[in-house]
């Protein structure tokens, strides 16, 4: 299956009330287990990397790896580069061959997030079949270089959204919602459904135009999430839950194997979490089956 931009992908996902995992990965091994759960579980995937790893890794060697490891893979895959705050790195990004760039402009005043967003969209699109992400509002917690305090946190006004999504040109949407960055601080996080809804119906209520994503992925509950499908979220983003199942999963092989030295028997423990995680997700989110 050929490497895809987001766009069609997550039409697709809209149309047929199903959402793409969008899993945030921080090695190779890591991104081998992703590629591998979507081709067992029949999935339409995306990878996405932040700018840390990114740039410790090198988006060159991301690149190859993912196109190395997705192109003989039998179901379509993305590679996403994830809240890029640098419109710079971004462009450079899309130039060595990311398929989608999500412009993280929500700490800028609208009408310069507008402009930024926009230069980055056209760029990619001069490029060819490059997508873009756009967020409105802020999402409070941490993820890599971009920390928003709960209470500097602020909504998507779905009044902007329409305006927002048009004059940028973005692909892709994120609203801010009321999904937070890492783990949830309270067990019942405040979600605004309806104004999820409302965006929905402002933005794709006569067709598909910018299809829906949901930050935050990680900690809701499976009624939320499947609320939020139901809703019109076509991309669900989860980092934090694949960070901690590596991370503990290497902790216990380690812990449990103290005289081993054998990285290769960590690295697949680390990896057979991940797969578990990822699997869970795509049941959860209805995409498993729904690679063509
Ligand atoms: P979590 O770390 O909460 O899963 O959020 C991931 C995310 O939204 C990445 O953009």
């Amino acid at each position: 299956m050929p490497v895809v931009s987001a766009k069609g992908m997550l039409v697709d996902a809209a149309v047929h009330a199903y959402a793409v995992g969008a899993f945030n990965v921080t090695n190779i091994i890591q991104m081998e287990a992703v590629i591998e759960t979507a081709v067992e579980r029949r999935a339409p995937v995306i990878i996405q990397t932040s700018m840390t790893p990114t740039k410790f890794l090198r988006p060159e060697v991301l690149v190859a790896a993912f196109r190395a490891l997705a192109a003989p893979a039998p179901v379509p895959a993305c590679l996403h580069l994830d809240h890029c705050t640098d419109a710079a790195y971004a462009r450079h990004c899309a130039d060595l061959g990311y398929t989608n760039i999500m412009f993280d402009g929500s700490k800028l005043d609208f009408e310069e997030n507008v402009r930024v967003t926009r230069e980055v969209v056209e760029h990619c699109h001069r490029l060819g079949d490059i997508t873009v992400e756009g967020e409105l509002g802020t999402v409070s917690g941490v993820e890599d270089q971009v920390r928003v305090a709960e209470n500097e946190a602020e909504l998507c006004d779905p009044a902007r959204s329409r305006e927002y999504v048009e004059r940028t040109g973005v692909d892709l949407f994120a609203p801010a919602i009321g999904t937070a960055h890492g783990v949830y601080l309270t067990e019942n996080p405040k979600i605004d459904f309806e104004r999820f809804a409302r965006i929905q119906e402002i933005v794709n209520g006569n067709g598909i135009v910018a299809p829906l994503i949901v930050h935050g992925g990680t900690g809701l509950k499976p009624e939320v999430v499947r609320r939020l499908v139901a809703l019109g979220g076509a991309k669900f983003n989860v980092s934090t839950d694949l960070k901690l199942a590596s991370i503990d999963a290497t902790y216990e092989y380690i812990t449990a194997h103290r005289t081993e030295y054998n990285p290769g028997k960590i690295d697949s423990a680390a990896k057979q979490a991940v797969i578990a995680r990822v699997s869970y997700w795509m049941d959860l989110l209805g995409c498993a089956g729904k690679a063509p």
